[in-house]
């Protein structure tokens, strides 16, 4: 089966969070399913510059008002199709923010050309090669479907992932005519969203499946609190409505063979990851002695529950703990994480900014990894943490809740146990799990058993792989 993918960031090409390491990494575990996948991305900086000796496969003169090729090239065991735009992409900044962190005014452009193109492609424009189905990814890629579906050739099937359903494209009805959609798709049963347009909105009305990146939040966004308002178009899709968990790509993040990690080790070698643990402690400048060193490594937002980490930073401290923190994001949780480090040397330490090498040698070598997200689609931190015996901490939410199993008496007597959870998502609700995990940690036989059993979860991608080609199946049976 062919197959287009469509997604605005593909690790390692560009990556701002976990959508990169998906769209890079369920190409390659597809291929065993005889799944071949070609991946558009948008042409931005980083991109054309990281990529070789490229083939010229569609001009379009005018896509949506300016001149782009799409050029395919060989990258990491993907085969990516580049929308080469530069009047879209070739700027200095993010993906999606500017240098000073505001959203392009014409993001609105910027990613319906992206999706544009990908129903061109999907319609048997690119010669040589017209896809069995299209999967496009979050609200970038979210108007695929909708082109898709107003395209006058044969509609092929499509599915749409969301991520994370925050993130919703919306835009003012001003910019409808620049889409060149017809007059009919601004409709609810369509892109319109009161008034306005809502990407993600037309792709959940018109993909004719929807994936969440695990089954606790395709339950989830069925309610007013974890639907962000499209609960009820959720609800109305529901029996296209599919739950699938990430995985991680396993030979990237293993902790026998990763590039960055200075001791290699595994489940029977445990002792070697305090090497890591030392240079963990020299880059935050952390004290060198028995507490255990709990790191964080993520976008610092509220969604994240980093103001809870910054609420209770003191207390964590007095409890015995240490904190590595490596992230960015909002200016004022920034703040207040470094004024918690100025306040506590050797027991706290932070980098801001992102740093792809050392989070693979923070999971090495820090003993246990906080994600107090208020929600959280599926996370991958935990899932590399469980891949590191790095223990995961986590606020049961979403793929937090589907993918580490709570160390309660039961759990631990079985050995079953993967990790914490913790519930409420409150201040007091989190420390009361850093209790628990320092109580754990005082019995080192526990604590290793903790950390065996993570590393033996299969967070590898082949079942869920397994499962989106059963779907592409179920929708383009003749692709096979
Ligand atoms: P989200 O996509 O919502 O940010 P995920 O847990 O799915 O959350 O994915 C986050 C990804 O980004 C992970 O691969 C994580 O290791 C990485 N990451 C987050 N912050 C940083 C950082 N500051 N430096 C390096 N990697 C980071
Ligand atoms: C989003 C979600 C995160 C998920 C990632 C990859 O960024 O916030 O939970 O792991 O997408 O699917």
């Amino acid at each position: 089966m062919k197959v287009l993918s469509v997604s605005s960031e593909v690790f390692p090409l560009i990556k701002t969070g976990g959508l990169a390491d998906v769209a890079g990494a369920l190409p390659i575990a597809l291929k065993r399913y005889g799944v071949e996948t070609k991946t558009l991305m948008p042409g931005y900086p980083a991109v054309m510059k990281a990529i070789r000796d490229p083939v010229v496969r569609l001009q379009f003169d005018d896509l949506l008002g300016e001149p782009a090729t799409v050029l395919e090239v060989q990258h990491e065991g993907l085969d990516i199709l580049v929308l080469d735009a530069p009047a879209y992409y070739d700027r200095p900044g993010g993906p999606y923010l500017d240098q000073t962190g505001k959203d392009y005014t014409d993001n609105w452009r910027r990613f319906a050309a992206l999706s544009l193109a990908g129903a061109e492609i999907a319609a048997g424009l690119m010669p040589d090669w017209r896809p069995d189905l299209v999967h496009a990814h979050d609200w970038q890629a979210a108007l695929t479907p909708v082109y898709m579906r107003y395209y006058p050739t044969p509609e092929l099937p499509s599915v749409l992932t969301v991520h994370n359903i925050a993130f919703q494209g919306q835009f003012g009805a001003e910019v409808f005519p620049g889409l060149r959609l017809p007059p009919h798709a601004f409709s609810t049963e369509s892109i319109e969203y009161y008034g306005h347009l809502g990407y993600l909105k037309g792709g959940l009305q018109t993909a004719w499946a929807i994936t969440t990146v695990s089954p606790s939040y395709a339950d989830e966004i069925l309610t007013p609190e974890f639907g962000m308002g499209l609960e009820g178009v959720i609800a109305s899709r529901r029996d296209a409505l599919h739950g699938i968990v990430n995985g991680i790509d396993a030979d990237i993040w293993n902790p026998a063979t990763d590039p960055v990690v200075h001791t290699h080790y595994g489940p029977t070698t445990l002792k070697n990851r305090e090497e890591n643990r030392k240079s963990i402690a020299e880059f935050f400048r952390l004290h060198d002695d028995g507490a255990p060193i709990f790191c964080i490594i993520s976008r610092l937002t509220w969604q994240k529950g980093m103001d809870l980490i910054a609420a209770t930073a003191d207390e964590i401290v007095a409890l015995g703990g240490k904190l590595a923190i490596l992230g960015s994001g909002d200016p004022a949780l920034e703040g207040s994480l470094l004024a918690a480090a100025a306040r506590h040397p050797g027991r706290i330490g932070i980098s801001i900014g992102y740093n792809e090498p050392m989070s693979h040698l923070m999971q090495a070598g820090c003993d246990a990894i906080i994600i107090p997200s208020r929600f959280e689609p599926c996370g991958l931190t935990q899932l590399y943490g469980l891949r590191y015996g790095c223990v995961p901490i986590v606020a049961r939410t979403g793929g937090l809740n589907d993918t580490v199993i709570d160390a309660n008496h039961a759990a631990i007597a079985a050995k079953a146990a993967t990790g914490i959870q913790f519930s409420p998502v409150t201040a007091e609700g989190m420390l009361q799990a850093i209790r628990r995990a320092m109580t754990l940690y005082a019995d080192q036989k526990v604590w290793t058993q903790l950390q065996k059993q993570g590393m033996k979860s299969d967070v590898s991608w082949e079942k869920s792989a397994e499962r989106y080609a059963a779907l592409y199946s179920s929708l383009a049976p003749k692709g096979k």
